[in-house]
């Protein structure tokens, strides 16, 4: 299946844009409002402050935050479900963002990589929408871990996001997570983490320097994978000019990592062995699953890959979909982002 095919448009109206996505530019009943140097008794100018003021109960929750440049910071720890949304002209596209959420720290100041985080995940039911999250820490030669979205709750639904780092951008470490027509931008195990099921689908996924995709750390033959349907995998608009060859798909941070790419459109410059060892001397690889359905397109066109990579036969690939890797899915993933799944 070559084709990435645009959700059926069930919902016709003002709101919906000509290329599906709906206009979110007002926010819903009962939302805590954020914006910009607002004055306005109840706002808040600043995320983090806004997601502290919610009640620590069991409530669900929604923040809708206009746009602009918010710096600092932002956990999400309460018990109840809580809704992020960034004001957008078109609710499908990452590319109509007009909210940013910018943070600058890195695993040699902060204490642990979690602690970089520039929006920390640490409860459950937490949703993000249209919300570009971008840790400026940048490139560095050791202790460049620098973490863009860190993700240790169940139900993590991210939607039209952008991440952005260089190492480390998204720590997808604990519960199940789903990522929907998002941008993720990194060089160095930039979607990373232990224990997670994650599911990523219609995403775009942006290599700006050497590095690897992803390094699965599971540890144990437990139950977390990295499930990839559909996505773009491509060189950044800035990548640096060492992206060439030295990009893979993974590597083994844990010895049981275990990532599936089907029918993944891949132009940035693979290195042509496409997945690599741990580091020489700690290779890591007898237990892991690196299995690949139809990637194509230019970066795997001279693919030589080595043997603890695996082809998977189609009846395997169709093993690994959205309702069999996510828990319970229909009762927290958002259906509009979500490709038809037959
Ligand atoms: C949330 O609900 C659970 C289950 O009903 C309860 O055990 C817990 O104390 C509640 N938490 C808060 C903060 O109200
Ligand atoms: C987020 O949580 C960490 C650890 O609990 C804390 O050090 C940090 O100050 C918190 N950040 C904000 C903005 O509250
Ligand atoms: C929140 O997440 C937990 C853990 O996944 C789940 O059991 C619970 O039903 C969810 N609560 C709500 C209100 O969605
Ligand atoms: C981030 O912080 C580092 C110092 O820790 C500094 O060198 C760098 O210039 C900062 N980046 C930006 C974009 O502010
Ligand atoms: C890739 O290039 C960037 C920018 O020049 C540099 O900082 C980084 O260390 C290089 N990475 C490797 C693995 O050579
Ligand atoms: C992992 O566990 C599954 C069953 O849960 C089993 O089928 C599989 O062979 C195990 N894999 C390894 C590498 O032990
Ligand atoms: C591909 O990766 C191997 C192992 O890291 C390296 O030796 C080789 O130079 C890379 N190929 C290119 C074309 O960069």
């Amino acid at each position: 299946m070559r084709s990435f095919i645009l959700p059926l448009l069930l919902v016709l109206g003002s709101a919906v844009s000509p290329s599906g996505g709906r206009r979110c530019t007002e926010p819903p009943d009962g939302a805590v409002i954020v914006k910009p140097a607002t004055k306005v008794a109840g706002e808040f100018s600043n995320l983090g402050e806004a997601v502290n003021s919610l009640p620590a109960d069991n409530s669900s929750q929604v923040v809708f935050v206009y746009p602009g440049v918010y710096v600092g910071q932002v956990n999400v720890s309460r018990a109840g479900p809580v809704k992020i949304m960034g004001y957008t002209p078109n609710s499908l596209e990452f590319e109509s963002n007009t909210v940013t959420l910018v943070h600058n720290s890195s695993l040699a100041t902060a204490g642990s990589d979690d602690l970089t985080g520039t929006l920390r995940v640490l409860s459950n039911n937490v949703s993000l929408y249209n919300l570009d999250i971008r840790n400026d820490f940048g490139v560095a030669f050791s202790n460049g871990q620098a973490i863009a979205l860190s993700g240790q709750g169940d139900q993590m639904g991210v939607y039209a996001c952008g991440l952005y780092s260089y190492q480390d951008t998204l720590y997808t470490n604990v519960g199940n997570h789903v990522f929907l027509r998002s941008y993720i931008e990194g060089a160095v195990d930039f979607i990373f983490g232990r224990h997670s099921i994650a599911y990523f689908e219609s995403n775009t996924i942006a290599s700006k320097g050497a590095g690897c995709v992803t390094a699965s750390g599971r540890e144990l033959n437990d139950t977390g994978i990295y499930v990839f349907n559909q996505n773009k995998i491509v060189a950044a608009k800035d990548a640096f000019s060492n992206v060439t060859g030295n990009v893979f798909l993974g590597r083994p941070w844990g010895d049981f990592a275990r990532v599936v790419m089907k029918n993944t459109y891949i132009s940035a410059p693979l290195n042509k062995t496409i997945w690599s060892i741990w580091n020489p001397g700690d290779e890591r690889i007898d237990s892991v699953l690196f299995g690949e359905y139809d990637s194509f397109g230019p970066g795997v066109a001279h693919a030589n890959r080595p043997t603890f990579s695996t082809i998977l036969t189609r009846p395997q690939a169709a093993e690994y979909t959205l309702s069999s890797v996510l828990q319970n899915y229909r009762d927290w993933v958002d259906s509009d982002y979500m490709l038809p799944e037959f």
